[in-house]
């Protein structure tokens, strides 16, 4: 390697070298642009600033805090504050309002709506799903089909209290026996219960099994609870036998197993865990649904 210290023109372009060269190549003298140095130096001198006002380094046992005092978890604290009184105002319409009056309210309604939306997609949907069309074992909250009431104050107590959720004392009770566990009825008799509570949703009974036993077995056990139609009775929550079966299944094996064992499922109670404006939002949202009364 050869360095020639010596300044020159270089020839093609007309620029200075910086003298340097590395066989036979001479590097030329090119400096940055005056308006690139002068925001490199702004830049320096902005950050000097910004560590002077804002905080910026970290120490051992901290950071330097910065003039201004500024923190984002301050930052945070000062919004949420705000949303906390917005909210505050447009919650003291819901907060005296019944669940009628907020129904028919336009205002109060929106909100409510929206904001059962939201307490549903988290406290709900699990088990009845995002849009609350349920699932097997798990109510259909979007059809007619109630068990215990759909207007509203059926279903705020419903949604307070739970059903069956013995931690609460209000809770909705009903019990279906287990009419082959407890040995009320035999397996054929089951049989034929079974086929015919088929028949009340059109479905078609086991082929061979006597039907009008199965009807006079209902008439006997069920219809205390289920109705003589068999449409349900609201006081026990007794289910519809005549839409389908949706709830636990129309299969004959379905069928079976609830006649035999019970379901008697446990729709947990509210009331101890969410707020009231929050229970009453969740009611409107539910009632809203498609099918309240
Ligand atoms: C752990 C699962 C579970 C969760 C969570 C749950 N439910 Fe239920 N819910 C049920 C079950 C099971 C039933 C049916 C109980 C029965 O057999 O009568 C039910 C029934 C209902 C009913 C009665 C429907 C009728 O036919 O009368 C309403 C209303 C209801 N749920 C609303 C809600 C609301 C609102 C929430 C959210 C705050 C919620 N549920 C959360 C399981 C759940
Ligand atoms: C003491 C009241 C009571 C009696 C008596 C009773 N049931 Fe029920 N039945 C209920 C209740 C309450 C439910 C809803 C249970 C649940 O959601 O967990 C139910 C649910 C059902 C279901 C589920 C429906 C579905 O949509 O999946 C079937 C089927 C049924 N009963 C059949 C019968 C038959 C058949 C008898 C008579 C042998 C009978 N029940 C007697 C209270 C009763």
């Amino acid at each position: 390697m050869a360095t020639n210290e010596k300044i020159q023109v270089d020839s093609v372009t007309g620029q200075t070298t910086t003298g340097h060269e590395w066989d036979g190549i001479r590097e030329l003298n090119t400096p940055l642009p005056r308006w690139w140095l002068w925001t490199f130096y702004a830049c320096i001198l902005f950050s000097i600033g910004y560590w002077v006002v804002y905080p910026a380094w970290p120490g051992i046992s901290g950071f330097t805090h910065g003039l201004l005092g500024q923190s984002s978890r301050g930052d945070v604290a000062v919004d949420v504050a705000a949303i906390q009184a917005q909210r505050a105002v447009t919650e003291a319409g819901l907060k005296d309002a019944t669940v009628d009056q907020i129904a028919a309210d336009k205002k109060l309604l929106g909100l409510a709506l929206a904001h059962g939306k939201a307490a549903f997609a988290e406290d709900c949907a699990p088990c009845h799903g995002a849009g609350g069309q349920g699932g097997k074992g798990y109510r259909n909250l979007t059809n007619e089909d109630w068990l215990w009431g759909g207007k509203l104050d059926d279903i705020l107590q419903t949604v307070t209290h739970g059903i069956r959720d013995y931690t609460d004392k209000d809770t909705r009770q009903s019990a279906m026996p287990a009419f082959g566990a407890m040995g009320v009825l035999k397996s054929d008799e089951i049989k034929q219960v079974v086929s015919y509570v088929r028949t009340l949703s059109k479905l078609p009974p086991e082929a061979g099994v006597d039907v009008a036993a199965g009807q006079k077995i209902f008439a006997d056990n069920c219809a205390v609870c289920h109705g003589d139609d068999g449409k349900g009775k609201r006081e026990f929550g007794s289910a519809n036998l005549t839409d389908g079966l949706q709830l636990y299944g129309g299969d004959i094996k379905d069928l079976t197993y609830t006649v035999t064992n019970a379901r008697n499922s446990t729709m947990p109670a509210w009331g101890a865990r969410l707020d009231p404006v929050t229970l009453k939002t969740l009611a409107v949202f539910v009632h809203n649904l498609g099918a309240g009364e």
